[in-house]
């Protein structure tokens, strides 16, 4: 069994965006800049936040972090979206989702500049990601596909199933995939909640990726020998060994799964460091692209 070590290629990525960074020095166009919006202050969430901004700073990007209060309006928050819309010195604007529910989360999606959009999930990135087009590619997504690409990891032809249909990993994961492209051609099959009989599917994947916000959901009789497992789960169990009084756990029974897999990814220190790597990417993209417009 290897470990698809996010920790090692997440800094590898890191360290090649801060040479790009560096070399922006003195081209009178600034350099890349990224506005986090927060609403709210589940606890989460907060700590994705300032996760994603202190990697900026450490990359040499701009960054700002705009937290607002759980009870501003839908109509302060878009027209906050607008100011950055407009403002050149952020080329990436991030929302972090999820929204309080008097705010309607696909109108905010959608008030975002599909230039800016580093996220990757205002619809008309959604819809170039399916035909094949470049864009920006959700950050998940583009993650666990560069993982497996730096650890030279076949897709073409191999079985992905995606447990999970979330716009931000199943479906986006599930389309990328399936490219016929590089690092992707994979034959894809995507369960969710009303699939009866998982392990059916599961025990067929050649390549798993578990997105089901349920800790340790995967277990060692739902996988086949030498199965490559990506698990996107982040969640808190309570630990009261920890000073936190809580531990982080992933989607799949790591200890039980990890002895028949080929490849696995660890949680902590697997994809969740992927896809605040990707952002970094998105938002230098989003930059490159910008300039060329200017
Ligand atoms: N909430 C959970 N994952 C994400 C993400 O990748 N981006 C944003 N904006 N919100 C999230």
């Amino acid at each position: 069994m290897i470990l698809l070590d996010g920790k090692k290629i997440s800094s590898e990525i890191k360290e090649e965006l801060k040479e790009k960074v560096a070399a922006l020095k003195n081209n009178g166009k600034g350099v890349p800049g990224l506005v986090t919006i927060l609403v709210g202050d589940n606890p989460a969430s907060q700590s994705y936040v300032s996760s994603k901004n202190k990697l900026c700073k450490e990359v040499g990007f701009n960054s700002k972090a705009e937290n607002l209060d759980k009870n501003i309006t839908e109509k302060e928050l878009l027209d906050l979206i607008d100011k950055y819309n407009a403002d050149d010195n952020y080329h990436g604007i991030l929302v972090q989702l999820p929204l309080p529910k008097h705010i309607d989360e696909n109108k905010v999606i959608q008030r975002i500049s599909p230039d800016k959009d580093v996220d990757g999930f205002h619809p008309m990135s959604v819809g170039n990601l399916v035909i094949g087009n470049d864009t920006f590619f959700p950050c998940t997504p583009a993650g666990i596909q560069e993982i497996l690409k730096r650890y030279n990891i076949e897709t073409k032809g191999k079985h992905l199933v995606v447990v999970g249909r979330s716009n931000i990993v199943g479906k986006p994961i599930a389309n990328l995939m399936l490219q016929k492209k590089e690092n992707a051609n994979a034959i894809v099959t995507v369960c969710h909640s009303a699939s009866k009989d998982l392990s059916k599917y599961t025990k067929d994947a050649d390549i798993l990726v578990a997105a089901i916000g349920v800790p340790n959901f995967i277990k060692a009789n739902m996988v086949k020998d030498g199965v490559v497992v990506i698990d996107v789960g982040i969640n808190r169990v309570e630990d009261k060994t920890k000073t936190k009084g809580y531990r982080v756990v992933g989607d799949v029974d790591f200890d039980e799964v990890a002895p028949k897999a080929s490849y696995i990814t660890p949680v902590p220190g697997g994809i969740g460091l992927m896809t605040t790597a990707m952002l970094l990417s998105n938002t230098y993209k989003a930059y490159l692209n910008l300039n060329k417009k200017a």
